[in-house]
């Protein structure tokens, strides 16, 4: 029987790459093609640059391996019946967590504080005293799976939460749907927001401005969701007291700005990025693509 084709934008685990190497004639796309690589590189790992869709006449289905859909045109897809699926739920308890630790890396100073110890310094002097982190005031910009999985989680270090979402939920946490008040209101503002064109940089000076020099930013959705050259003003003038960032403007690169920074801590876009979630993130996107080809409905379908 003749293989389905598929192409392939990105590199996968070996696991991964066998079980679709086995189902499917895999095709990569050329190296002759680098400013179409490097749109996908920089497009956080859920881009399909329209260039691509366009070429594709007989294109029927993009199978994400991620929960994000930013960066697809999605009215172009709409137009040429492509359906979009991705990999919701799987990934929601690994963002949730990478979340908390970042936030206690920051507030704690744990990579500073390992190299203190790491480094002798500790013989000399004590590591300076930290921010407190349980009883505080967290705010949940984007309350979906990962928000909700993440408030969760910080109850359990008695911190009082509030959210910003798009309408308020049956949740027992307090809803304040401005942004710059729910920045006013909270010690660790958390964005965990699905990137859209109305998210596009919700948090600003002037959010910052109202999280204050107490305040933290814990950012593990997406780089657009930010206004990156405010983040860093603030952060060189101190008018929050840190970052804690998993995404980047133009990740894999990261602007040199950030570097010499002691009040952010910088994680290379890996909120998903344990053994086990990335087999069930894998399986999910096969699973998907075997029920298009099976003509059974798909799993968890975007459009
Ligand atoms: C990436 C993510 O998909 O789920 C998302 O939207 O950003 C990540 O899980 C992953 O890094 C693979 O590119």
């Amino acid at each position: 029987m003749l293989k389905p084709h598929i192409l392939q934008l990105s590199s996968y685990p070996d696991w991964d790459q066998t079980a679709l190497d086995a189902t499917y004639t895999c095709h990569h796309l050329p190296l002759s093609a680098p400013d179409l690589i490097e749109a996908i590189a920089t497009s956080g790992g859920a881009g399909v640059p329209s260039e691509i869709i366009k070429a594709c006449p007989n294109l029927k289905l993009i199978a994400i391996y991620g929960v994000g859909y930013d960066n697809i045109d999605l009215s172009l897809c709409a137009e040429r019946h492509i359906q979009i699926t991705n990999t919701p739920d799987v990934l929601t308890g690994d963002c949730a967590d990478l979340a908390v630790g970042m936030m206690l890396a920051i507030a704690r100073q744990i990579p500073s504080a390992d190299h203190h110890a790491r480094s002798g310094a500790w013989t000399r002097t004590s590591f300076p005293l930290q921010r407190r982190v349980w009883g505080a005031k967290a705010g949940i910009l984007g309350m979906g799976r990962i928000g909700q999985e993440l408030a969760t989680r910080l109850t359990g270090f008695g911190i009082d939460i509030a959210y910003a979402a798009r309408s308020e939920k049956p949740l027992p946490y307090k809803y304040i749907p401005d942004p710059i008040a729910l920045a006013a209101h909270a010690d660790f503002l958390f964005v965990t927001a699905a990137a859209t064109p109305e998210t596009r940089h919700i948090v600003n000076a002037a959010t910052l401005k109202a999280l204050g020099p107490d305040g933290y930013l814990i950012n593990i959705s997406r780089a657009a969701n930010v206004d990156e050259s405010a983040l860093l003003d603030a952060l060189e003038s101190h008018q929050i007291a840190g970052a804690a960032l998993d995404v980047f403007d133009a990740e894999p690169h990261i602007n040199p700005r950030f570097a010499p920074l002691p009040n952010a801590l910088l994680q290379p876009h890996h909120a998903s990025a344990t053994h086990a979630t990335r087999r069930a993130m894998g399986q999910l996107m096969r699973d998907n693509l075997a029920a298009h080809f099976a003509n059974r409905p798909l799993l968890t379908p975007v459009l």
